[in-house]
């Protein structure tokens, strides 16, 4: 390979201009240091918060510098340092997630370089994982992708480490546990955070139940995917009347949830909060990935998010209930988790679209349409 390449990556550089394609000329033999990989990154997921920081990027408080854009990738080693662990070694595929907020590199670049301690939701990617034996629930293939394309191993394991960590970190960060007697509601049913949620609980933590809320389009849907029972917040008097319903069904009576996680931003449980979900004493937990209000992907506020009622839900010591707002940080076990799974056919990565590199503007809107159905990908190295 040669080693000066064009590097090409989607940038912005405030609220004032687009997200654009810009090149510069890289040195693969120079570029990195002796703590860091360099990745040809063959395909990135998009993720809605980088919309709200590309709309919260105020001209006259953030840089002039180009911010990249995104965090979950895939692709193949080609450079590594010195003092690199040997366990990542050049053509070795590798997926995962970057983190970094107004970073100079995101992910969707053609060249990645990071410390792989630092950036350590890092693994290596499960290649021809249909192959694999299936000891557990197998996940239908045909759910895989919407649209019914057979996807490479880059497409498919760019989609996942995000929303899977996340996913994660709502179940596993409280010290709940869980078993067949276990409940868990998710509010929004059928965002990719919660399609990874909703298959950790059922095909590797074996919950009993999981409850998902979505719109009435959804509910078959969800269903497929491992819910075992979905309620619509869009038909009749709102998804609260319609879960009070399902509460009066024989499984439900008398039970309440150990975990309620939100995945799209509401505050209406919290008045009818103790009808729901277990007491406090039970280590019954309410998580929102979220915060207090379902945010609009084409217009998102400041206001969505900075709220003095988190802190004080989560910190009041007269709290009648266990309040997280979870951020999904760079984590090694998740990623081993998730490459478990998909091992054992137990984790199928959702995808709503495939898109080319040059086609991200579209990928982007597809994103803020706020009907994907699982991530929506952008394939970078053709
Ligand atoms: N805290 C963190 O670290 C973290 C990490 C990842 C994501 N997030 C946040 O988590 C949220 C979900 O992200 P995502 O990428 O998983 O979502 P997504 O895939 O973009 O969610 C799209 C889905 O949301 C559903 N939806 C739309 N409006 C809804 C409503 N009013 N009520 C319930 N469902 C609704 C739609 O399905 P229906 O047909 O059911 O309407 C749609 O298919 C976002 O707010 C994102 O910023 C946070």
């Amino acid at each position: 390979m040669a080693s000066i390449v064009t590097r090409k990556a989607v940038t912005f550089i405030n609220n004032q201009t687009p997200a654009t394609i810009t090149e510069s000329t890289l040195d693969l033999d120079k570029c990195y240091n002796e703590n860091e990989i360099v990745i040809e990154v063959h395909a990135a997921a998009l993720n809605p918060v980088d919309f709200l920081l590309h709309e919260f990027s105020n001209p006259r408080l953030s840089t002039k510098n180009p911010k990249g854009y995104s965090r979950d990738y895939s692709g193949i080693i080609v450079r590594k340092g010195a003092k690199v662990a040997p366990i990542w070694d050049i053509g070795d595929h590798v997926n995962g997630m970057f983190s970094h907020v107004y970073g100079e590199q995101g992910t969707l670049t053609n060249y990645l370089i990071l410390d792989p301690v630092k950036q350590s939701s890092i693994s290596h990617i499960v290649q021809n994982s249909s192959a694999a034996i299936d000891v557990g629930k197998k996940v239908p293939d045909e759910i895989e992708d919407r649209s019914g394309t057979k996807r490479d191993d880059f497409v498919k394991n760019a989609a996942w480490p995000l929303v899977f960590g996340t996913a994660y970190s709502c179940l596993m960060e409280q010290g709940q546990v869980w078993d067949k007697d276990s409940r868990i509601l998710v509010l929004g049913a059928s965002t990719a955070v919660s399609n990874c949620l909703v298959q950790i609980a059922k095909n590797q933590l074996h919950v009993g139940t999981v409850v998902g809320i979505c719109s009435s389009k959804s509910l078959t849907y969800n269903k497929e995917i491992g819910f075992d029972y979905t309620v619509a917040y869009d038909q009749g008097d709102g998804f609260i009347a319609n879960l009070r319903e399902l509460m009066k069904t024989p499984e439900f009576v008398g039970k309440k949830f150990d975990l309620i996680c939100d995945s799209v931003g509401t505050s209406e449980f919290f008045p009818v909060i103790q009808e729901f979900l277990k007491p406090r004493n039970e280590n019954s937990y309410y998580v929102t990935v979220s915060g207090n209000e379902k945010y609009d992907y084409k217009n998102p506020t400041l206001g969505n998010f900075v709220t003095i009622s988190g802190p004080v839900r989560r910190f009041n010591p007269w709290r009648t209930f266990n309040y997280k707002g979870i951020i999904v940080s760079p984590n090694q076990a998740y990623m081993d988790l998730g490459n478990r799974m998909i091992t054992l056919g137990r984790f199928a990565p959702r995808i709503d679209s495939v898109y080319k590199f040059e086609e991200f503007q579209e990928a982007i809107d597809r994103l803020r349409s706020n009907r994907a159905k699982g991530k929506v990908v952008i394939t970078i190295k053709e």
